[in-house]
């Protein structure tokens, strides 16, 4: 087997969890449809079965492609195991339906994903769940909500789509002593920037339908940590059906080959197009947490590698039609809703990751109507700066 054991991230994203599943001597992993795994010797089929023996018994469980694909981000996290699911959304209900009963607690911010949001908010309580959201920034509020007892903390940094940054190992430390399980979304900083495991958390997940897959061209979830743990999301996960599709997997684990590279470059062009942005006279706020100025700037920097490809900001003239006016402007940016990918993407929350929101609620959470979340791409910085330029002379 390959010894990755001192091998950086950038080589992990293109090496790990392929070795075992390499086909005659195929350098790329094969997109296995089969639904199901056949067993002559009766005794073999059960021992698999019974989860004694590696292998595949039924395409909802186990897949050999979707395996690969959990397997490399289960490296990249430095994490015991991994599970997937068909979406990241399929993979945080499975986890927080997995771990929580009624009567349970969990603590959270208000800033978490929008669909998330949706759990918290509208599906848990229906279970007597009892849901306590905190707001984002205010550690010592957030400390006093897990000091009363909880039994998952979630958190989500930096957070969608005001990047606001957590201290992911002063709120694990505070999870861990009241007994918590405590869960971090690390979609945005992506393992390249940032691995919340070695942070103290006991489970990271991603939505890797953004920056794991990079191309905006298949969905997928995945979960990593202790295998106890990473075991019961599976459990939840083979019985609701969310699961991730080989051909997805295939897609996913394809894009991860170039993770380094892509985070690298958008880690980069968001650096200067933040500043650029700061800068300009029909700009009122710029969020990233790589700007000196922002409220997490000093956690990021200790808890970060790289400061990620997403960025927010809010316009002068304050209003949905100022976003209405300028969005179209931008040549090198689809205005839709993801990001992650190697195009630039731009859209504002009320269409984008807060669609499920009422417009009251996304007041409530802090997002005002005209923010405009910007999602790096890897196009060359100069023309994104550049076409953020002739646009904003909207407004000039
Ligand atoms: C931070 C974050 N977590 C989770 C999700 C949900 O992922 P998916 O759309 O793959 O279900 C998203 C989607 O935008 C996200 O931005």
């Amino acid at each position: 087997m390959i010894d990755l054991q001192n091998a950086g991230p950038g080589t992990r994203a293109v090496w790990a969890g392929e070795e075992t599943y390499l086909l005659q001597g195929a350098t790329q992993v094969p997109v296995v449809h089969s639904v199901s795994f056949g067993y002559k010797d009766l005794d073999e089929w059960l021992q698999v079965a019974l989860g004694e023996k590696p292998g595949h018994i039924y395409g909802r469980n186990t897949n050999p492609t979707v395996q690969a694909f959990e397997e490399k981000v289960r490296q990249l996290e430095g994490a015991e195991a991994a599970t997937s699911a068909a979406t990241g959304m399929g993979i945080i209900s499975s986890a927080l339906f997995a771990l929580l009963s009624p009567g349970d607690r969990v603590v959270s911010v208000k800033d978490t994903y929008g669909g998330t949001n949706k759990i918290f908010t509208e599906f848990l309580p229906r279970f007597r769940v009892d849901v306590a959201l905190c707001d984002t920034t205010d550690h010592e509020a957030i400390e006093a909500e897990i000091g009363r007892g909880c039994r998952v903390l979630y958190l989500e940094s930096p957070t969608n789509p005001t990047v606001k940054v957590m201290d992911l190992a002063r709120l694990a430390a505070a999870g861990h002593a009241v007994g918590a399980t405590v869960i971090v979304d690390n979609t945005f900083a992506t393992p390249i920037n940032q691995n919340p495991l070695a942070l103290g958390a006991d489970l990271v997940l991603h939505s890797a339908t953004k920056f794991l897959g990079g191309h905006a061209d298949a969905l997928g979830g995945v979960i990593c940590g202790a295998r106890d743990l990473v075991g019961q999301v599976y459990h939840f996960r083979e019985i609701n059906g969310a699961t991730l599709h080989p051909m997805a997997a295939y897609l996913l684990l394809r894009g991860l080959k170039t993770l380094h590279l892509r985070v690298r470059q958008q880690n980069e062009s968001a650096g200067q197009i933040a500043r650029f942005l700061a800068a300009h006279p029909a700009v009122a706020e710029v969020y990233y947490p790589g700007l000196a100025t922002h409220e997490g700037h000093d956690i990021a920097c200790r808890q970060m590698r790289g400061f990620g490809g997403m960025l927010s900001f809010r316009l002068q003239e304050d209003s949905l039609d100022a976003v209405r006016r300028f969005l179209p402007r931008l040549q090198f940016a689809h205005a839709a809703a993801n990001l992650g990918a190697v195009e630039t993407i731009v859209g504002p929350p009320a269409t984008t990751s807060h669609v499920e929101c009422t417009r009251e609620e996304r007041a409530a959470m802090g997002i005002p109507e005209s923010l405009i979340r910007y999602s790096t791409g890897i196009e060359e910085t100069a023309d994104l700066v550049g076409d953020l330029d002739q646009a904003l002379r909207v407004f000039l």
